[in-house]
């Protein structure tokens, strides 16, 4: 089959990479379109090189700006690719702009399409990243759901004779980093840090990024924590420098990390703390305790396993949760064993 891959930022690179071997080594032909929504080479270029994807066939360039304008961009340039190449199936993954828009130029084409990570729900209307999921779902002929819980969600939404269960393709690409992955120590070392235990912070999504009271509030939080790590995301850099926002004297702002360091300071973290989704399930999956600086999350299973917290933006829920991390009882497999990827390309070949 000729499938055409839509992709545009950080996480669904990671995505990629498991989907992109399998397809290879199932003798598909794969176009790749890079929307161009995360540009830089830390946000973008090295994932494509640590993780072994074929380079894009084609980057749309479509940067940042609203969401609307940004969609639209990628919207357009995706049509008049799907034109051009013909794919038999046209396959987004996740929740971004790209995603939505991947989904939407497909729909418009009438051309089949399947959404990897389909089924998670916040249940916050107020996230783009809900908006996106949702109208991905409802466009997309095939609904490859990564846990059970997304499963039930699409059932909700009526949407049940086009789902598959596959388990999760981040738990595929999570194993192969895990393999491949320097040890924490030496990472810590690389960046100049002391091989002493530290908590991994990420902030980037936009409810706190973009207020300046919550990420004041959340960086307070922090104080008294001890060694932080903390890959700063260009958007969060953006906002602090716009609002004359510092980092206290304990956390240690970086660069945007790869897939292999990031992974391996998950693994060796006291505590990982953040509002990224993918990472409170790679916390888990590292069976490391999570503080996570949001109302909700679309992996409830982690909370209910104790494994979790939600703090929102409030700097004593941060501080207490930090004090004693969340460590559940039990760690069971809920995201499935590592092997999405070929379950999902079964499902893809199945539609004919
Ligand atoms: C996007 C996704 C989010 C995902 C996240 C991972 C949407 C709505 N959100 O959020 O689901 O978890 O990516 O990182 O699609 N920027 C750069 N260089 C880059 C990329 C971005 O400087 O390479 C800056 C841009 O100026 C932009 C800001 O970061 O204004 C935010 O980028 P954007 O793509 O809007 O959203 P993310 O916050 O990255």
């Amino acid at each position: 089959m000729h499938l055409l891959t839509v992709v545009g930022a950080r996480p669904q690179f990671i995505k990629l990479a498991p989907f992109s071997a399998e397809a290879r080594r199932r003798g598909h032909r794969e176009t790749i379109v890079h929307t161009g929504q995360h540009y830089d080479e830390g946000m973008s270029g090295r994932f494509f090189a640590e993780l072994g994807i074929p380079l894009p066939d084609v980057n749309l360039e479509v940067g940042s700006g609203g969401h609307g304008s940004m969609t639209a961009r990628a919207l357009e340039g995706i049509e008049a690719e799907i034109v051009r190449r013909q794919p038999d199936v046209v396959v987004v993954f996740g929740d971004t702009n790209s995603t939505l828009a991947g989904a939407l130029a497909a729909a418009k084409l009438g051309v089949r399409s399947a959404h990897v990570e389909a089924g998670l729900r916040s249940f916050d209307r107020s996230m783009p990243e809900e908006v996106n999921r949702i109208v991905a779902d409802h466009c997309c002929d095939l609904l490859l759901s990564p846990n059970e819980t997304g499963r039930r969600n699409l059932a909700a939404e009526g949407l049940e004779a086009r789902t598959v269960l596959t388990g999760d393709i981040m738990v595929d690409a999570l194993y192969d980093a895990r393999d491949r992955a320097r040890p924490a120590v030496e990472v810590l070392a690389g960046l100049g840090l002391p091989a002493e235990p530290y908590c991994l912070l990420t902030v980037h999504r936009a409810a706190n990024a973009d207020d300046p009271a919550r990420l004041r509030a959340i960086l307070a939080g922090l104080t008294g924590a001890g060694l932080v790590v903390f890959p700063v995301h260009p958007r969060t850099r953006g906002a602090m420098a716009a609002n004359g926002i510092s980092l206290p004297a304990n956390v240690h702002g970086l660069e945007p990390l790869g897939y292999l360091d990031t992974v391996a300071l998950a693994g060796g973290a006291r505590a990982v703390v953040t509002d990224s989704g993918g990472l409170q399930k790679e916390a888990y999956l590292l069976e490391r305790p999570c503080v996570t600086l949001r109302e909700n999350t679309e992996w409830p299973e982690t909370l209910e396993l104790g494994w979790n917290v939600l703090v929102g933006a409030g700097t004593e829920a941060i501080r207490a949760a930090i004090a004693h991390p969340p460590r559940g009882a039990t760690h069971p497999p809920v995201y499935g064993d590592g092997h999405a990827a070929g379950r999902i390309l079964a499902a893809i070949e199945a539609m004919g």
